[in-house]
């Protein structure tokens, strides 16, 4: 077993610990100006412009069960979707507001379709949602705010009251546990009370988990969804930390206590989380591969979103960029399933990373650069009971203790396995190879 045990959280996290990759969805009506998701606070969008996109919104080839398949096709085993994101539009039927999918040309929930589709194909299913909200009438501007440089409305904002917008949270988030069957992860976003206003505004205050109130809120989704896992972004710690946009080194830990602690990292195909249409930082198959690997050897999860358009279908590079995880995952999720950071004692040689069986009785190598005919491992030798190439299954020579044929060259090395490789790389990004330990 794996010797690794991270901090108690209320949450069931044993599946999602075990699944490891998931898909990340961000759609809203910032898929129609396409230029990222906080657009309307980016570019300060006036109310009268923003409602253009509320008023045109078709996402008239919307197939969830397309989206499902291919996430499916990718490996990932369970999804996260945007119910509503900072401008405040909300994705499904609620009861709430009137600021939702059902009264544009859309006309449909969304949500609902998303969660059919995904559940239908075997994913788990979770949301998304926004602690922040630019259109919500009881929610103080702040300097993260669109109108914030608006004199006028940040006085009439005064008179807003964040308690009643914490009851409206209260009450979408009962219609979002209640409504959808079982809900696997509740993903809150986020908090900022640390935050300040700049220059001249510096007055302004961010918000967190006094203004969300965030102790009821999580009370209420574990009273109605006692296993769901929630997210730590309430500023109150839940199940998952949610490192974003960069890639940590070495398994997270809590900051005060040292503890391991279950993490998952939110990554993007490019630069932006909603559809951004010019967007050209759009990353390497390589790397997509690496990223996944690098999490998982350190214990994490992957979450990796896709920006779906306005019209509801997945950009082009968006379908590519998972087809890379689907060619690779066909054949090589053994060693992501199930697997975790490889136990201390054993250390991987350049260019390879390790994961492990949770059982500890297959160690995966995965080789970023492929070496030349040997591959030589200090520490394994004398415990490993059969190699191959993860695959196709080919079986792998190895020795321990010394390279055959050129002992004289080298000298003997207790604990040395060698593994000796075909000089043509498998027609894969990153092959890896399959250790059965003894
Ligand atoms: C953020 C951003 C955001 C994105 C999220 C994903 O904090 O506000 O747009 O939804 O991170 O992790």
């Amino acid at each position: 077993m794996s010797s690794y045990v991270t901090k108690k959280t209320p949450g069931d996290t044993a599946w999602f610990t075990r699944d490891r990759f998931g898909m990340f969805i961000h759609w809203g009506l910032y898929a129609m100006p396409a230029r990222h998701e906080w657009i309307k606070t980016r570019e300060m969008i006036s109310e009268e412009h923003y409602d253009k996109y509320f008023k045109y919104f078709n996402p008239d080839l919307y197939d969830a069960r397309d989206w499902a398949r291919q996430a499916k096709a990718a490996g990932m085993k369970y999804a996260v979707f945007t119910t509503k994101h900072h401008e405040g539009f909300c994705m499904w039927d609620s009861a709430y507001t009137d600021y939702k999918c059902t009264n544009t040309p859309a006309g449909r929930d969304l949500v609902r379709e998303y969660v059919d589709a995904f559940r239908a194909e075997g994913l788990r299913v979770g949301f998304y949602y926004s602690l922040i909200d630019w259109h919500h009438p009881e929610f103080p501007i702040d300097m993260l705010h669109p109108r914030r440089e608006d004199a006028d409305a940040y006085e009439q904002s005064k008179d807003r009251d964040v308690k009643k917008y914490a009851e409206y949270m209260r009450n979408q988030v009962t219609e979002l546990l209640t409504n959808y069957g079982k809900i696997d992860i509740l993903w809150f976003d986020f908090s900022y009370s640390g935050d300040k206003g700049k220059g001249d505004k510096s007055w302004m205050k961010g918000k967190g988990k006094d203004d969300w109130e965030s102790e009821k809120l999580i009370a209420l989704a574990r009273e109605l969804q006692p296993g769901v896992i929630i997210d730590n972004r309430t500023e109150i710690e839940q199940d998952i930390f949610t490192p974003e946009q960069f890639q940590p080194v070495e398994w997270v830990r809590h900051k005060e206590t040292g503890e391991l602690v279950n993490w998952e990292a939110c990554q993007t195909f490019s630069g932006s989380w909603g559809y951004y249409r010019d967007e050209q930082t759009w990353k390497s198959p390589e790397m997509l591969i690496r990223m996944l690997v690098n999490t998982v050897a350190i214990g994490g999860n992957l979450l990796m979103n896709v920006g779906p358009t306005s019209r509801g279908y997945l950009d082009y590079r968006a379908e590519e960029a998972l087809k890379v995880y689907a060619d690779w995952m066909k054949y090589h999720s053994r060693a992501i399933y199930g697997c975790t950071q490889a136990e201390p004692e054993f250390t991987a040689p350049a260019d390879c990373r390790f994961t492990q069986s949770a059982d500890g009785k297959r160690l995966y190598i995965h080789l970023f650069a492929y070496p030349f005919a040997h591959l030589q491992i200090p520490g394994l030798g004398g415990k490993v009971d059969y190699a191959q190439f993860l695959n196709d299954g080919s079986e792998l020579r190895f020795s321990d203790g010394k390279l055959e044929h050129f002992g004289e060259a080298l000298p003997e090395q207790e604990n040395l396995l060698v593994i000796y490789l075909p000089p043509v790389k498998p027609n894969t990004i990153v092959p890896v190879i399959e250790l059965f330990l003894k």
